[in-house]
């Protein structure tokens, strides 16, 4: 049986091709070498694109090991023992990880749950500052696992407010529902302390790879100096991402399918009595579900092979996360829960629903 791992938000339809035709006529040989771009003035070929793409000067676009590996290296740059960090309750488990590596002191906001989702409150958010004046305030659009991300005048607002503290937006889902890079550019010039983190993981569908990119502010000289790799970076990974950014077509194909299929999910569980899907602006879907329900719906779904991420967050207990996976096994996922509840139409049917509005 093939297994369906739809718990890790991994982009289940792959790299684009031309990822795989770079791999194929990448010359071997030059890894033997290290970079030689500073030679055309450059630190390298894909910080040297991204940053163009964005408007923004090379020096303010920093590469690193995944979105995690920036993230640790601007905590442990910037939070001292015993500073505050803000952060969302609802949110990636590893933010906290990695305060605590710096003996940080983590201050919750809550997403609020409103309007039939989980909102930002940006004034939640600015009366913490003023109560804790926290070193860092990470945001996360869209956040991981509600799916929902900060208006822009929200964040605005926010960075208006916390004019001290650095701001960290991560943007690990950056893609599946917009691709402009307009806000990014104001909010750099707006907060010199910013710092804007983006993957090659999610949408990209090269989460192996490791790569991140992140542009930060102009007040952030200390990271951009403690993130500077002298001697360049992994020039095969960097040749298949840029490979990735030549194939958008390919990408905006997949995400359109993954917008249906997410339709497809909150037509096909709202047919099931105390399901509720969250609308979601990333590769997932949060679903909450009857509780009692919890053990028939863990083992129906190990016996067909589908693995999906039961959250036991504060506040989440009765929610489930679920990744996008292809239409075959979002299909597939659909009917197994219609099976182990026992009504409802099948994922067909669902998709059906979605063509016919
Ligand atoms: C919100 C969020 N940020 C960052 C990451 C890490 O991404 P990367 O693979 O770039 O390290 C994840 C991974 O799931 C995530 O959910």
């Amino acid at each position: 049986m093939n297994e369906i791992m739809l718990d890790r938000n991994e982009n289940q339809y792959g790299p684009a091709p031309e990822c795989y035709e770079a791999l194929r006529k990448a010359n071997l040989e030059q890894l033997s070498l290290y970079s030689r771009e500073f030679l055309r003035g450059r630190k390298s070929e894909l910080s040297y694109t991204l940053a163009q793409r964005m408007g923004i000067p090379e020096e303010r676009l920093l590469l690193s090991y995944g979105s995690e590996g920036m993230l640790k290296q601007v905590v442990h740059c910037y939070l001292h023992k015993n500073e505050v960090i803000l952060l969302p309750r609802q949110s990636w488990w590893y933010y906290k990880k990695v305060a605590s590596e710096v003996f940080g002191k983590e201050v919750e906001y809550s997403l609020i749950e409103q309007n039939g989702r989980f909102e930002y409150d940006a004034k939640q958010i600015c009366d913490l500052y003023d109560k804790h004046y926290p070193q860092l305030v990470l945001i996360a659009s869209p956040n991981n696992p509600t799916g929902s991300s900060i208006s822009q005048k929200d964040l605005a607002a926010v960075i208006n407010h916390c004019a001290s503290a650095i701001i960290v937006l991560d943007e690990a889902y950056y893609g599946f529902t917009s691709e402009s890079n307009d806000h990014l550019r104001e909010l750099l010039d707006t907060h010199q302390r910013l710092v804007i983190m983006r993957t090659f993981s999610k949408y990209y569908a090269l989460a192996g790879l490791r790569i991140g990119y992140t542009c930060v502010g102009e007040g952030l000289d200390q990271l951009v100096a403690f993130s500077a790799r002298y001697l360049g970076f992994n020039q095969l990974s960097e040749k298949i991402a840029l490979a990735a950014l030549n194939a958008p077509e390919y990408y905006r194909t997949i995400a359109e399918k993954m917008r249906i299929d997410k339709e497809m999910f909150h037509n096909g569980f709202a047919l099931l009595p105390g399901f509720t899907v969250f609308p979601s602006e990333a590769n997932f879907i949060l679903v909450r579900y009857p509780v009692p329900l919890k053990k028939t719906l863990e083992e129906g779904l190990k016996q067909r092979g589908i693995v999906v991420k039961f959250l036991n967050d504060p506040g989440l207990e009765d929610c489930m996360r679920i990744t996008i996976g292809t239409r075959e096994q979002d299909t597939s996922v659909m009917n197994a829960f219609n099976e182990i509840v026992g009504q409802g139409a099948m994922g067909s049917q669902a998709h059906e629903l979605v063509n016919n509005r």
